[in-house]
């Protein structure tokens, strides 16, 4: 059976409780950095070789749409990709709207880099992309004097009426890197000095990875300014592993007896690392191993040992630099002992699905005491249950109740996994081989 808003195969995942995780492994490579490195390798000047880059279909999806705009882009080949630059104005006109599946990145920070060109682009998705709110990105793309066209209540498609942005100085009503990115982007492409000011820090790639091919990014506290009209040299890019994909193993091997885990060559980038350090409020064993700067981002092996976890108050300020981890941070909670409160947190319910209302849903069916609030959930630790629990198309949703399962006291069914290859190709094989008893069921 195909569902026919996605042509894909319904995946569901089988996943037995208990287990304990074991031994050394590598996850795939960074979602935010491997889609920054096509756009910028892209518009740079010569060559830019990628090493890591993540073959999942988000990252998959930007890489197409570039070679949708005449780029010529070589592999990706084990995570090795050759990106043959076209320069700031050598993007082509694609002819066709550019479809990035359920990548919110791709369409947000390409937004920015489309309003500086001579030509108009459509940007569409798959059915929960269409959901997501763009006028983040619209607001501030049209305060730089650019076009841009949405449906109703400013979803996708999205329309950009390509041309010369104005130079800006912004301030993102949100916590969010992606706003932040398009409207640097489309700075790049302005004359004179853009600047975006930012509530508080966020993932700080497009920064790093512009400074690294030679552009000059300014960041004084939680302003970032950049001017148009300069030039980024080709360069070589090795991507760390994913801290977002680690989380779920360091949650498993947090939670699971007799764990002990060591992923490798993880990104711990300062803006990035918030699972780690809530992980370690609540009382996990954690250690990191073998630091080093791996070209413009810091990355080290990460030791995880089971522990007994502690319920906490999740301080604020650690809430963007962990946004795409509070699905598995909540199974994290609902193995704690006592009450975890997180507040602050009201973006969760515009990702790939509502965050809040999909985990506490179905943190209640496997008997855990979870309440959804306004900006973040009320979790009292608890004794998980089996059952049957729904991903509302969602990847991170789907690995969160896998990982759950090893605390759980009869088999949890994880309906609808199809995307959890947006970000995480080969999830289940590696679950496997790190202890956890995972079987797929196509239908
Ligand atoms: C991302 C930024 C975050 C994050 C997303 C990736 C990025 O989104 O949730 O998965 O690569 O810039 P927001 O900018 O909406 O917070």
């Amino acid at each position: 059976m195909l569902n026919t808003n996605n042509p894909q195969p319904l995946i569901h995942y089988i996943v037995q409780p208990g287990g304990k995780l074991c031994g050394s492994l590598r996850v795939p490579g960074d979602k935010s950095i491997s889609h920054r490195s096509i756009m910028l390798g892209s518009i740079a000047e010569g060559t830019t070789t990628v090493s890591g880059f993540l073959e999942g279909d988000d990252a998959l999806a930007t890489l197409q749409a570039f070679r949708e705009m005449g780029v010529d882009i070589e592999g990706p080949e084990d995570g090795h990709v050759i990106i043959h630059g076209v320069g700031l104005r050598g993007l082509k006109n694609p002819n066709k709207p550019l479809n990035v599946g359920n990548a919110g990145t791709a369409m947000r920070l390409l937004a920015g880099l489309l309003a500086g060109q001579a030509f108009n682009t459509t940007l569409t998705g798959d059915r929960s992309l269409c959901k997501r709110p763009m006028n983040r990105v619209a607001k501030p793309l049209k305060e730089m004097g650019i076009r841009v066209d949405t449906t109703e209540g400013g979803r996708p498609p999205m329309t950009i009426h390509g041309g010369k942005p104005q130079a800006i100085h912004y301030q993102v009503p949100m916590a969010s890197a992606q706003v932040k990115s398009c409207v640097l982007f489309a700075g790049l492409y302005a004359d004179g000095q853009t600047s975006v000011t930012e509530p508080e820090p966020t993932r700080d790639h497009t920064e790093r990875m512009l400074r690294g091919f030679g552009y000059e990014v300014t960041s004084v506290g939680n302003k970032t300014i950049l001017s148009g009209d300069g030039k980024l040299q080709g360069m070589t890019i090795d991507i760390p592993a994913d801290i977002s994909s680690a989380a779920f193993f360091m949650v498993a091997a947090c939670i699971a007896p007799d764990s002990r885990i060591l992923l490798k060559h993880v990104g711990i980038n300062p803006t990035r690392d918030g699972v780690i350090k809530i992980l370690c409020l609540m009382g996990a064993n954690i250690k990191l191993w073998n630091k080093r700067m791996v070209g413009d981002e810091p990355v080290a092996d990460i030791e995880v040992v089971s522990s007994t976890l502690q319920g906490i108050e999740i301080p604020q300020e650690l809430v963007p630099l962990a946004i795409d981890e509070f699905p598995v941070l909540f199974i994290a909670a609902a193995c704690a002992k006592g009450t975890t409160i997180l507040t602050g947190a009201k973006e969760l319910r515009v990702k790939e699905s509502d965050r809040i209302q999909v985990m506490a849903d179905g943190l209640k069916s496997l008997g855990i005491n979870a309440q959804a609030t306004d900006d973040g959930m009320i979790i009292e630790g608890g004794t998980l249950l089996g059952g049957e629990v729904e991903t509302h198309d969602d990847h991170r949703i789907a690995m969160s109740f896998t990982v759950a399962a090893l605390r759980a006291s009869s088999p949890i069914i994880v309906n609808n996994c199809s995307h959890v290859s947006t970000s995480f190709p080969g999830f289940v094989d590696l679950a496997k081989q790190a202890g956890i008893d995972i079987e797929q069921q196509i239908v």
